[in-house]
């Protein structure tokens, strides 16, 4: 196992019109389990692919444990790669693929087969494993080249690539505990692939969100969800994501068409975003600071809890409220934007948050 560590990795695939990976510093840090998360087309799989060697970068080094191996081929990183599709020898036995990186790598048998049968049984393959590849299912034959990808134990990391996307979704769930079960025994350094928010949070400890090639926030599922350092991150995680309010920050007061709303410290003047998870916007009858009157929209009854649609001048705003709390569209409301929980926002990135308004600092 090795620190994993990119130094102004950039990839492009046109000669330098756009940025695939744009250039990024970053180290994968041994024996985590992390999750690399984003939008199709942001790049994940560029980033896995230079970690892996099946890519050179265009810019940057590539460090494991602090040996440059950006020009080694991927047979000489110690890495194994699981892709988005099954990729196994067909006519082998499931045994025979399980016990194939073991084997080319001169294991002694015995261990071969304890390795196997440790990985077989984790991923409920013993059924199987005298069958030839080539008859399972894809779903199935996806788990052996999971197996294959996590049975040798002394591997640099496993790189996983959207690996359960041909998996039926009810086998995803369990598959993804067997999954972190494997690492806690392990303790391989995972990267796991993935644009499903879910799918992130539950089996990474960090998680790593990316965006048009570039890393905009990594940190634990509750720092992401919390505190999020990025509008982007805002958006991508949480259902429904991060509100976003346009406003204007002057004389330390922010004002969101011409109303004030809360007060933003020390941030020079000028337009910014509020930005509010709807799980933290109160609603009620009183005015609170800070906060906004708002006129409520609609309600989505979703049954362990309400959304409530308002708006704050013309700007749409979400909050989660308790099933059944009472809201009418049409009805007035006060909505409270917690102090510690509504961050304010320039060029998408956080940059302090929204305070109360002191008494008649409302001007
Ligand atoms: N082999 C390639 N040649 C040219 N462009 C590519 C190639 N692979 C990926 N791209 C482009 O690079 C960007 C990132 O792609 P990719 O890393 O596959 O993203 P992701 O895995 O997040 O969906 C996309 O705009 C994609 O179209
Ligand atoms: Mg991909």
């Amino acid at each position: 196992m090795a620190d994993i560590r990119l130094e102004g990795v950039g990839h492009s695939y046109d000669g330098g019109r756009t940025w695939a990976v744009r250039p990024t510093t970053w180290t994968w840090r041994s024996g985590r389990a992390y999750a690399l998360l984003g939008p199709s087309g942001c790049g994940k799989t560029t980033l896995l692919n230079i970690i892996s060697g099946l890519l050179t970068p265009t810019e940057g080094r590539v460090l494991f444990d602090g040996r440059d191996v950006t020009g080694v081929p991927t047979a000489g990183r110690n890495i194994a790669q699981v892709f988005q599709f099954p990729v196994l020898y067909e006519e082998m036995s499931v045994y025979d693929n399980l016990a194939f990186p073991l084997r080319n790598r001169r294991h002694p048998k015995k261990d071969v087969d304890r390795r196997v049968r440790e990985v077989s049984r984790l991923l409920g393959l013993d059924p199987v494993l005298g069958r030839r590849s080539r008859r399972l299912d894809p779903g199935r034959q996806q788990i052996v080249c999971l197996g294959r990808g996590l049975v040798r134990p002394e591997v640099a990391a496993v790189l996983l690539d959207e690996p359960l996307t041909v998996v039926d979704p009810a086998l995803k769930w369990t598959l993804r505990s067997k999954l972190k079960e494997i690492h806690r025994d392990t303790g391989h350094t995972l990267i796991y692939v993935t644009h499903d928010q879910t799918e992130a949070l539950t089996f990474a400890d960090e998680v790593v969100v990316v965006n048009e090639g570039a890393i905009v926030q990594a940190g634990e599922p509750a720092e992401l969800f919390l505190s999020p350092a990025h509008e982007f991150v805002g958006h991508f995680i949480g259902s429904p994501g991060m509100n976003v309010l346009p406003a204007e920050l002057a004389g330390g007061v922010v004002r969101v068409g011409g109303t004030a709303v809360g007060a933003g410290g020390e941030l020079p003047e000028g337009p910014v975003r509020i930005g509010v998870r709807p799980e933290f916007v109160a609603v009620g009858g009183a005015p609170a600071s800070p906060g906004a009157p708002a006129r409520v929209t609609g309600v989505d009854r979703m049954g362990a809890y309400d959304l409530v649609h308002a708006v704050v001048g013309d700007h749409p705003v979400i909050a989660r409220t308790e099933a059944g709390a009472g809201y009418a569209p049409g009805e007035a409301a006060f909505l409270h934007f917690p102090a510690d929980r509504t961050f304010l926002f320039r060029d998408q990135v956080r940059c302090g948050s929204l305070a109360p308004l002191s008494e008649g600092g409302a001007g």
